[in-house]
């Protein structure tokens, strides 16, 4: 099982470290096998799989639900809870939480936000529990309207006091979103602990995907994501070949079930004759 010690030798060694979100058991088998260092169950859940409209409508119990499959999937991955919208309003609070995350299974915790949540951060990280940190973009308090931070001095400014901020409270990683790359790369070796970008730029310690956007299910995918394949138009396809293939009674084919004997049939058969109207009176009934 990957650990925090593990990802601080991969940053010393300048060894890129990999995150990517998964909601499901399946998606996290097929991560943790592929190597993935880190397995993100993101609130992003909320609009990636629950369709909500967005991630503030997410709640712990959803984040648990999701977290028990995931951990449930993954054998050496490091499995990362993401503390949704007003689940670390107060230090106990905060800590509360992040403990169910741990009890489902969760490696450890990300936190999203600045200045408003070092408090609470440091309060969850002397507990003993990994804290990731997450600032630039931060989608549960800017809304679904993405746009890069610290574009100005004073913004600049602010992403590199806080990140040192987080470090100082105990985080031991931070997610940096939609921050622009030179920035990022400051950020990146100023700080003792891994950065994780999207839409950071090349230089962060690892990256961090929406695993739907790299396999190209929606059908806008945005500048800080590459869409490796299509899978949503081949997933559209498959569903439509189904549905197509059961209405011209392609699908099943004798070969789908199972088969029984001659004689077996034979007696089924009889049965039903000796038995059927008061089968179909029982119907009735
Ligand atoms: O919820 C999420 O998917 C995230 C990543 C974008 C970092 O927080």
């Amino acid at each position: 099982m990957i650990t925090v010690d593990d990802l601080y030798r991969k940053k010393e060694n300048q060894e890129k470290i990999t995150m990517l979100t998964a909601y499901d058991y399946p998606t996290a088998v097929l991560e943790d096998k592929a190597g993935v260092d880190i397995i993100l169950i993101g609130d992003s859940v909320g609009t990636n799989v629950l369709g909500y409209k967005d991630v503030t409508e997410v709640t712990m119990d959803d984040m648990v639900h999701h977290i028990k499959a995931v951990a449930r999937g993954s054998e050496n991955s490091f499995v990362l809870g993401d503390m949704p919208y007003g689940s670390f309003k107060t230090q106990e609070i905060a800590l509360n939480n992040a403990r169910r995350f741990m009890d489902a299974g969760a490696s450890g915790i990300k936190m999203e936000g600045e200045e408003d949540v070092i408090d609470q951060m440091e309060y969850v990280a002397s507990s003993g529990i990994p804290v990731c940190a997450h600032i630039g973009y931060t989608p549960q308090t800017d809304g679904n309207n993405a746009s890069a931070q610290g574009k100005d001095i004073g913004r600049a400014i602010e992403l590199l006091t806080i990140a040192e901020r987080t470090k100082k409270a105990g985080a031991h990683m931070i997610v940096l979103e939609l921050i622009p790359e030179r920035l990022a790369k400051e950020i990146t070796s100023i700080l003792s602990i891994p950065t994780i970008g999207i839409g950071a730029g090349r230089f962060c310690d690892g990256q961090v995907q929406v695993i739907y956007d790299i396999l190209g299910i929606p059908e806008r995918i945005y500048k800080h994501a590459k869409a490796y394949d299509n899978i949503g138009e081949k997933y559209k396809n498959v569903i439509s070949s189904f549905v197509n293939e059961v209405k011209a009674l392609q699908f099943p084919t004798k070969d789908n079930s199972a088969e029984i004997s001659d004689d077996l049939y034979n007696d089924i058969c009889q049965w039903i004759q000796k038995n059927s109207p008061n089968l179909s009176m029982a119907h009735q009934k």
